[in-house]
């Protein structure tokens, strides 16, 4: 059985956001029962249960671990059931809990050259101490078996495949024209697909396009998890929340003729949930039109602490 958990659903920044006074963040911070709070995205998946990968590390990592009781220490003294990471970009929120790993325990870090490269050229991440911590680069396209760090096969394979996306914020370099310096692998999708079953999944947490040649491998797929960064290109500018659009930032936006609604509308795929929300979006309040909106087009919303078993 593959079982994915839900460790965060929000965006960079979560849900509520720290130096956000809107009406949503405020609803989520005072508890409202219609507007769940949500860390930064990360999914955790499993084929035997005791064994378990990271798929980014997100800067809540440290809170999400201690809500979800199959990520808890178990045997010995010291102990993880996080057996590795897979990272899809280098963002801040897909890439800085790797620092709460530290503490000498050993993990498998897996990701592109792109966002290999980014972590070796910051001395911080020698935190996580190479006796301990191998780091894998995977080339896009290809299919990978993630190992716990003993060599115990996870019963998972991956395959990465380039997005249409952006360099991580902090790696923008204007001089170099419109994309900042993007190069494939800056973003990727995974495919994780369990050996013994071939159940599989996609994890698509930072998209900008739809291409032909992503809408074909996605067509007919069982299930998935998809950036839900924002519903409207500009509600960030419109809500006087923030200065850039989907566009700008690199995702996709839910509504509009170039939107995920839209874009998803004929692939037949089963069963189709957004992650990696921004506190702007509302969708992430249950009561909203545009909750409703996205379900009536056969969208779920995901949540800290959402299962899904294959
Ligand atoms: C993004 O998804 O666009 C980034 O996480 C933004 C950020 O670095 O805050
Ligand atoms: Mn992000």
């Amino acid at each position: 059985m593959l079982r994915i958990l839900v460790l965060g659903a929000a965006a960079g920044g979560g849900f509520p956001q720290w130096n956000s006074n809107s009406n949503a963040c405020n609803r989520a911070r005072r508890g409202d029962p219609h507007v769940k709070a949500r860390t930064q995205s990360s999914l955790a998946v499993s084929a035997d249960g005791e064994h378990w990968f990271l798929l980014n590390a997100s800067p809540d990592l440290r809170q999400q671990i201690n809500e979800n009781p199959p990520l808890h220490p178990k045997n010995g003294q010291r102990h993880s059931p996080i057996s590795g990471v897979i990272l899809t970009n280098a963002d801040v929120d897909h890439v800085t809990g790797l620092l709460t790993l530290r503490e000498s325990q050993p993990l498998v870090v897996y990701g592109s050259d792109r966002v290999m490269g980014t972590l070796g050229a910051n001395s911080i991440f020698n935190a996580l101490n190479p006796d301990f911590v191998q780091r894998k680069t995977i080339d896009l396209g290809t299919v990978f078996h993630p190992q716990a760090p003993d060599g115990t096969p996870s019963g998972l394979e991956v395959e990465t495949f380039a997005v249409p996306g952006k360099v991580a914020l902090y790696l923008e370099d204007a001089s170099v024209g419109e994309n900042f310096g993007t190069q494939a692998g800056d973003t990727v999708g995974l495919m994780i697909r369990e050996t013994a079953t071939g159940r599989h999944f996609f994890y698509i947490p930072g998209c900008a396009a739809m291409p032909d040649d992503l809408a074909q491998r996605l067509t007919g797929a069982p299930l998935i998890l998809f950036d839900g960064t924002l519903f409207e290109n500009e509600e960030m500018i419109s809500r006087s929340e923030g200065i850039k659009t989907g566009n700008r930032m690199g995702h996709m936006s839910m509504s509009g003729p170039e939107g995920t609604l839209a874009a998803f509308e004929n692939l037949g795929v089963e069963r189709r949930i957004f992650i990696h929300i921004n506190n702007t979006n509302p969708v992430l309040l249950d009561d909203s039109d545009e909750r409703a909106t996205v379900e009536a087009a056969g969208w779920e919303v995901s949540w800290d602490g959402m299962e899904i078993e294959l």
